[in-house]
C-alpha cells in the first residue's frame, strides 16, 4: 500500500488530464517504438536500391499497423480513465494517475523511461532484422518450408542459385506479399497437420506476371541472337556410346532491338499470344490467339477436335514461364542426370552398359523412401556387374547414382521429373509441340509456322565422338541415333525421361 493520497485534493491543485494514466502511457510508447521504426524503414526503403519485396511490407503495413494499435491504447487508457473518474472519483483512490511527486511512483516512472527507450531502439533493430529474414533464402526453403525440400535443392543448382525466393515468389508490393502470405498461412496449417499435397501442385497458381519478375533483371530488348547448346547424350547399348547434338537455337532475330522475330517472338511488343490449356498442368493447348497490337486484328487456331470457346477466364497470356517454367526448380531426367554424370566422367563409361542400367536403378518401381532408394540402387547394379573384371569401378557407381538420385527424385515427396514437366524443348515432354504442330489451324487452314526442324535451332554438328568434328554452318538434318523417325510420332510419344524400349 502507498502513501494514501487524498484524491479530493490532488484533483483540486491540478485537474487530472485522461491521458494522465498507466494504459495511455504503454500506449503512447509503443505508437512511438512504431513510428520510430517506420521513419527507420522508411529511410531504408528510399536509401537501400534494389526494392526488396519484403521492405515495402513492414515499413507500410506492419510498422503502421503498431502505430494505429499504440494510438488506439492511449485513446483506450483515457476513455477507461474518464469512465473511473465518473463512477468512483472522490470516492476511492486515485489509482492509475502518473504522479512525479510520489518517490516510489517517480522511480517505477524512469524505469518505465528507460525500458521505453530499450523497447524503441530494439524494435527498431528487430523490425530490421526480421525483414531480413523473412526474405531470406534459409526462410523460404528451409525454416518455414521445409515441405519444399525438393525446391530447394533443385534450386540450388540452378542458374537462379543465389536470386532469393521472393524475387520470382513475390515481387514487390503490398498486393502480392498479402496474396503470397494468406497462401504461406493456409500451407502452414496444411503442413502442421501435415496434409499438403505431394507433390507440392503445379503450376502456381496467381503466380505473378513475369514481366513484374523475371524482366525486373532479363531485359527483353537486350536478348541477343542465338543461343548454343550442347547436348551430350549415350546411347544405352553396351559400350555406352556417346552421341551428341550441338545446335544454335535462334532466340531472337533483331539484336538489341526487342524480340522482332525467333523464340522470343512470343513475349513480343508488337503480338499478343494467348491460350487455353485443357488440363491443369498446361500440357493439352487446344486453342490460341495470336493479336496484333497495333491494329488489333487476332487469328485463332485450333485442333479440329476443339469445338466452341475456351471460358474466357482460363485464356492465359503467354509470358515467360510458359516456356522457362522450370528456371529455378529442375528436375532432370533419370536419363539427363545419368548421362550429364557420364559426360562430367563422375559416372565411369568403362562399366559395360552403365547408361542403361544407371537409370533403370533410379527408376525401380520399389522405391518409395529415400533410404529404400539406397538400398535398392546399390542392390541392382551389384547384382549386375558380378564379373569381378570391373568390381573395382563399381562402389564409385552405386554411390555416384545414389547421389544423383538424391538430386533429382524426392519419393518422400512424390516430386521428380514425371510430375514437374519442363517445357522449355520438346524431347522429353511436349514442349514447343503443344502449339507447334500441323494440327493446330486458322479457319481459313493456316498452320503455325516454324513447325519445321530448322526454324527453332539449326543443328551444327551431331553424332558420335568423332563426327563432332565437323561444323554446319547452314544447319545439318537430325539424325536420329535409333534410325529414321516416323513422321507421325512426336519426340515425348517415345522419350519418357527413363529407357526407351526399342
Ligand atoms: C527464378 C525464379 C524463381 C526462384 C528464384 C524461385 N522460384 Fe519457385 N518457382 C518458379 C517458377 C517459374 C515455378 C513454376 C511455375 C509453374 O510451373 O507454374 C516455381 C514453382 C515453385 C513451387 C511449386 C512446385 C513446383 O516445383 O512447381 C514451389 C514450392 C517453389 N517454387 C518454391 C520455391 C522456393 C522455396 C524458392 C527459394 C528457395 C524458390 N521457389 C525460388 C520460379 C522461381
Ligand atoms: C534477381 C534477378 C533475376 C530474376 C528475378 C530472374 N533471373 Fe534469370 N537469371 C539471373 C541471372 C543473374 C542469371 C545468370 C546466371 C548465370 O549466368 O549463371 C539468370 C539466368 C537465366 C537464364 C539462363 C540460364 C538457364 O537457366 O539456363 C534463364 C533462361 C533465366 N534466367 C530465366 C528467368 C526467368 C524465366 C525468370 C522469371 C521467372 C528469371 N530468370 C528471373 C537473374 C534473375
Ligand atoms: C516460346 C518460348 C519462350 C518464351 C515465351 C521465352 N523464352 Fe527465353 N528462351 C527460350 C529458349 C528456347 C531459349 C534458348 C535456351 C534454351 O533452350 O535453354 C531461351 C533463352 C533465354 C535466356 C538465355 C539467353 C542466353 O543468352 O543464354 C534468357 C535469359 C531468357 N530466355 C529469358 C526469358 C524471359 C525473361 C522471357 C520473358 C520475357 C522469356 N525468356 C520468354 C524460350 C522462351
Ligand atoms: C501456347 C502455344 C505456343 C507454345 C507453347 C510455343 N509457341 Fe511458338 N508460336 C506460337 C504461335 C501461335 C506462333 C505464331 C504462329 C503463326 O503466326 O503462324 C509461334 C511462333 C513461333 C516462332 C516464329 C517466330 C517468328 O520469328 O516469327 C518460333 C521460332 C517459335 N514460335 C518457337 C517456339 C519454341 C522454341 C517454343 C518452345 C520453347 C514455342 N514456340 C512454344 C505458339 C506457341
Ligand atoms: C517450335 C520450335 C522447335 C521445332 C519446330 C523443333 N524444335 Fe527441336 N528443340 C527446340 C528447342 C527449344 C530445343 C532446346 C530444348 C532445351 O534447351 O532443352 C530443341 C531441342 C532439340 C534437340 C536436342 C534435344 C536433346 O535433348 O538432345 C533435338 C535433337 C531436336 N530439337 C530436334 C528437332 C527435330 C528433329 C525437329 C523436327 C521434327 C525439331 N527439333 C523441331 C525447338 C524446336
Ligand atoms: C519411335 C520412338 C522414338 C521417337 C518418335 C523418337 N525417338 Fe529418339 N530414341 C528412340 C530410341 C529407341 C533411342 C535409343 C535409346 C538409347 O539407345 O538409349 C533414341 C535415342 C535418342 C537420342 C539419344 C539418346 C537419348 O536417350 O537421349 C536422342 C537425342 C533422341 N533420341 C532424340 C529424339 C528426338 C529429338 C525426337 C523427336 C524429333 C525423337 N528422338 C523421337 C526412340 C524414339
Amino acid at each position: 500500500m502507498e502513501t494514501p493520497t487524498n484524491p479530493a485534493s490532488n484533483a483540486a491543485a491540478k485537474p487530472r488530464s485522461n491521458f494522465n494514466n498507466w494504459i495511455t502511457a504503454i500506449g503512447v510508447v509503443l505508437a512511438v517504438g512504431a513510428l520510430f521504426s517506420f521513419a527507420f524503414l522508411v529511410w531504408m526503403d528510399f536509401t537501400k536500391s534494389g526494392g526488396n519485396p519484403y521492405l515495402g511490407i513492414f515499413t507500410y503495413i506492419v510498422a503502421p499497423a503498431f502505430l494505429i494499435a499504440g494510438i488506439a491504447i492511449s485513446f483506450f487508457g483515457a476513455w477507461a480513465q474518464r469512465r473511473w473518474v465518473i463512477k468512483y472519483a472522490g470516492v476511492a483512490e486515485d489509482k492509475w494517475r502518473l504522479d512525479f511527486t510520489n518517490p516510489k511512483q517517480r522511480f517505477r516512472i524512469i524505469l518505465f523511461g528507460c525500458g521505453t527507450m530499450a523497447f524503441i531502439l530494439l524494435s527498431a533493430f528487430g523490425s530490421y532484422q526480421t525483414y531480413h529474414y523473412s526474405e531470406s533464402t534459409a526462410f523460404c526453403g528451409q525454416v518455414c518450408h521445409a515441405a519444399m525440400n525438393p525446391e530447394f535443392v533443385t534450386y540450388q543448382r540452378s542458374a537462379h542459385a543465389r536470386v532469393d525466393c521472393v524475387q520470382c515468389h513475390v515481387g514487390a508490393g503490398a498486393e502480392y506479399y498479402i496474396k503470397a502470405k494468406i497462401n504461406g498461412t493456409h500451407q502452414l496449417i496444411a503442413y502442421t497437420l501435415d496434409n499438403y499435397s505431394r507433390p507440392i501442385e503445379t503450376p502456381v497458381k496467381n503466380l505473378r506476371p513475369a514481366r513484374e519478375t523475371c524482366e525486373k533483371c532479363h531485359w527483353p530488348e537486350k536478348f541477343r541472337g542465338n543461343v548454343e547448346v550442347n547436348f551430350s547424350h549415350f546411347l544405352s547399348d553396351k559400350k555406352n556410346t556417346p552421341y551428341t547434338a550441338r545446335m544454335l537455337l535462334h532466340v531472337n532475330k533483331g539484336e538489341g532491338v526487342g524480340a522482332t522475330g525467333g523464340i522470343h517472338w512470343h513475349v513480343s511488343s508488337t503480338e499478343k499470344v494467348e491460350y487455353f490449356a485443357a488440363d491443369p498442368k498446361r500440357q493439352d493447348i487446344p486453342w490460341m490467339r495470336v493479336t496484333n497490337l497495333k491494329d488489333g486484328t487476332a487469328r485463332v487456331f485450333r485442333t479440329e477436335a476443339f469445338k466452341g470457346e475456351p471460358p474466357a477466364n482460363q485464356i492465359r497470356v503467354m509470358d515467360c514461364m510458359d516456356c522457362h517454367n522450370r528456371p529455378a526448380h529442375v528436375f532432370p531426367t533419370a536419363n539427363e542426370s545419368v548421362e550429364k554424370a557420364m559426360a562430367a566422367g563422375t559416372l565411369s563409361t568403362k562399366l559395360p552398359n552403365i547408361k542403361r542400367v544407371a537409370v533403370q536403378a533410379m527408376t525401380q518401381k520399389e522405391i518409395t523412401t529415400d533410404a529404400i532408394a539406397e538400398k535398392k540402387i546399390a542392390e541392382f547394379i551389384k547384382a549386375k556387374y558380378a564379373d569381378p573384371a570391373v568390381a573395382a569401378e563399381v562402389p564409385g557407381a552405386v554411390a555416384e547414382v545414389q547421389r544423383i538420385f538424391a538430386m533429382s527424385m524426392f519419393p518422400e515427396r512424390k516430386a521428380d521429373w514425371r510430375v514437374y514437366p519442363n517445357n522449355i524443348g520438346h524431347k522429353d515432354w511436349p514442349g514447343c509441340f503443344r502449339c507447334h504442330d500441323d494440327k493446330h489451324k486458322t479457319a481459313k487452314g493456316e498452320t503455325v509456322r516454324a513447325s519445321d526442324c530448322n526454324s527453332c535451332h539449326s543443328i551444327i554438328s551431331q553424332g558420335k565422338a568423332a563426327d563432332l568434328g565437323t561444323i554446319s554452318a547452314s544447319g545439318l538434318k537430325f539424325k536420329h541415333p535409333d534410325g529414321e523417325l516416323d513422321g507421325d510420332l512426336s519426340c515425348a510419344d517415345c522419350h519418357n525421361g527413363g529407357i526407351q524400349g526399342k
